[in-house]
């Protein structure tokens, strides 16, 4: 096996597919545009969603990437040798161009001739079939001609091997690819839908050919597309026969500084090593987030809250292991450093990362300054010597006073915290706040319909009428979101709108609509598009090529689409409700009326 470095394994990926006939794109932002489904970019196919259900992409029809991607549905696990909450992901895709053939080929030859894996150490999964689609025997029989023998291909059902974002959008039967180590497992009908750790899945090979509708049907999609997603830390670790990411040249140097920082030995005993890596993962994730071009800042509300719960987490740890808050400045001055000649914008919004995050340090310590004098109340009325689990989540709750901390302050006053029933008003919180979650982002991803579409529409309009109506030209889109009943969009702007303007943003936007304007779509490089006076996110690459939606002559945006083809097919618009979102953020809910 090859041993690579995380650099040396991104070029390599990239510059195989290259080989193949694949466009090298950027990775997109964290936080994706215009889709209502996820607060974070969780899977390389994200971004490329509009392609997968058949608009074209400037840069063809095979494509190839390393794109930055967040999942903190497992934060908890965090610490122990696997998990990351942020992680990258080497991906390839065929939209609507090569299939199951093709894509099966090229990961083979990049693992066993590029990567050097011996073919031995390979299993795979395949479909085992359903109502929705049938036994996957093709895919099994490419594995098969290429030497992978019969007894190392499982088939598998549809909650192992079929690929779906969330609830509805395309998706597919997948074909997952294993690499198998030395442990040894009791069970007869061992396999890689066994738990054991001997199978460790590193690639994923999605054949897109359907899309789930809200009703939870399938139907086919207008091509066969293929996606695939392989970790990139994950593989590093397989090919330097190491257990932990945390011990590849990922966190090497943030490890060894948080180490000196707090004078404490890594792998020395469980929990300092456990807290060790949730402040390296954390301030990793918090970094990037806040390295976004996207301007996230932390708050109590979506990507923002995710956020403060990294640092003030990272924090909560540094305190644990003897480390100053103020460490915290140091270990992200240390991932940006290892990042930047990668993800240019780490660079470029540098002081910004380190501004953000003394700012939450200082607001964290104001919060734990206020739980105290609380916690001082509460001790005083405390029966028998012990504090009940819901007061103990009241002070997390409304306080964001962490449990440690009340153990630890209770136990000095001789006072002894009911633990679990913490964590079970705990849990009766987190199913109320799912089904919140659920109901919030019910809509969907994929949702590409004629109603999603107009408002996309109309928010381009929407940004271009609010510089003109502020009178301001540092204005800007701060975050979008777009379900199929209305529109929401963020931007900076210091104060309340008055009635007045808002009313003279709702004509200037029918306006626009009843003059019938014709939307055009032109695929240009992103530095022609800066030229042209576009606006949007420039995260692309020199030389990429981009699309840029026009509006007669009242707006310009780099944008993926799908748009209205005519102002006319909008209706009316009208503001719902304008708010603050955060500091220096406003936001605007619209709708259109028809
Ligand atoms: N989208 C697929 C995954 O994330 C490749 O596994």
């Amino acid at each position: 096996m090859k041993k690579l470095t995380s650099s040396e394994l991104r070029e390599t990926y990239l510059q195989y597919f290259k080989s193949k006939g694949h466009s090298i794109i950027s990775s997109s932002s964290l936080i994706p545009e215009n889709d209502p489904s996820v607060l974070f970019t969780t899977a390389g196919m994200h971004p490329l969603v509009p392609y997968l259900l058949g608009e074209s992409h400037p840069n063809g029809n095979r494509l190839c990437d390393v794109q930055k991607c967040i999942r903190t549905g497992d934060i908890d696990e965090i610490g122990d040798d696997t998990h990351c909450t942020f992680f990258e992901m080497l991906g390839n895709w065929s939209l609507g161009d090569y299939f199951k053939k093709d894509s099966i080929a090229f990961s083979f030859e990049f693992l066993t001739k590029v990567l050097e894996i011996p073919v031995e150490k390979i299993a795979v999964t395949v479909f085992e079939g359903d109502e929705n689609a049938p036994r996957d025997e093709f895919s099994a029989g490419v594995w098969e001609s290429l030497g992978i023998p019969k007894d190392r291909i499982f088939y598998l059902p549809k909650e192992h091997n079929w690929w779906i974002s969330g609830e509805v959008g395309p998706c597919g039967p997948d074909t997952e690819i294993f690499i198998i180590n030395d442990k040894k497992c009791d069970r007869e009908d061992c396999s890689p839908a066994c738990s054991c750790g001997k199978y460790v899945e590193i690639w994923n090979n999605v054949f897109m050919e359907f899309n789930k509708a809200a009703d939870g049907s399938f139907e086919k999609l207008s091509q066969q597309n293929v996606d695939t997603g392989m970790g990139l830390e994950r593989t590093i670790c397989m090919l330097n026969g190491v257990k932990s990411v945390y011990e590849t040249d990922f966190f090497s140097d943030a490890i060894e500084l948080i180490c000196k920082l707090s004078g404490k030995v890594y792998l020395s005993d469980e929990s300092t090593t456990k807290s060790i890596r949730i402040i390296a993962d954390h301030i990793r994730t918090a970094t990037f987030i806040l390295g976004d071009d996207k301007g996230i800042t932390p708050s109590n509300m979506d990507q923002g809250y995710v956020l403060r719960r990294l640092i003030r987490r990272a924090v909560r740890h540094a305190r644990v292991i003897g480390m100053e808050a103020c460490g915290i400045l140091e270990v992200s001055k240390c991932f940006i450093a290892k990042y930047a000649s990668i993800y240019e914008e780490l660079g470029r919004n540098s002081d910004k990362i380190i501004d953000e995050l003394q700012k939450e340090i200082d607001r964290f310590s104001k919060t734990v300054e206020n739980g105290l004098k609380e916690i001082e109340k509460v001790l005083k009325y405390v029966q028998n010597n012990a504090l009940n689990g819901k007061t103990a989540f009241r002070l997390y709750d409304t306080f964001g006073f962490p449990l440690e901390m009340t153990v630890e302050i209770c136990a000095e006053n001789g006072v002894e915290v009911d633990v679990e029933g913490y964590h079970k008003s705990f849990a009766e919180h987190q199913l109320k706040s799912q089904k919140g979650a659920e109901q919030k982002f019910k809509g969907g991803l994929a949702d590409s319909g004629e109603a999603t579409t107009n408002l996309h529409t109309a928010t381009h309009m929407l940004n271009a009428c609010l510089k003109k109506v502020l009178g301001d030209d540092g204005i800007m889109q701060k975050g979008s979101n777009i379900t199929a009943e209305r529109l929401r969009f963020d931007f900076n702007f210091s104060r309340p709108l008055t009635p007045d303007e808002k009313i003279e943003i709702e004509v200037m936007m029918n306006d626009i609509i009843a003059r019938k304007i014709d939307i055009t779509c032109e695929e240009m490089t992103v530095e022609q598009a800066k030229e042209a006076g576009a606006l949007g996110v420039f995260e692309s690459k020199y030389g990429q090529l981009v699309k840029v939606y026009t509006i007669g002559d009242v707006s310009k945006e780099i944008c993926g689409g799908p748009h209205a083809s005519n102002t006319a097919e909008l209706g009316v618009f009208k503001i719902k409700k304008e708010q603050s979102s955060s500091s220096g953020i406003r936001r605007i809910k619209g709708v259109l009326v028809k």
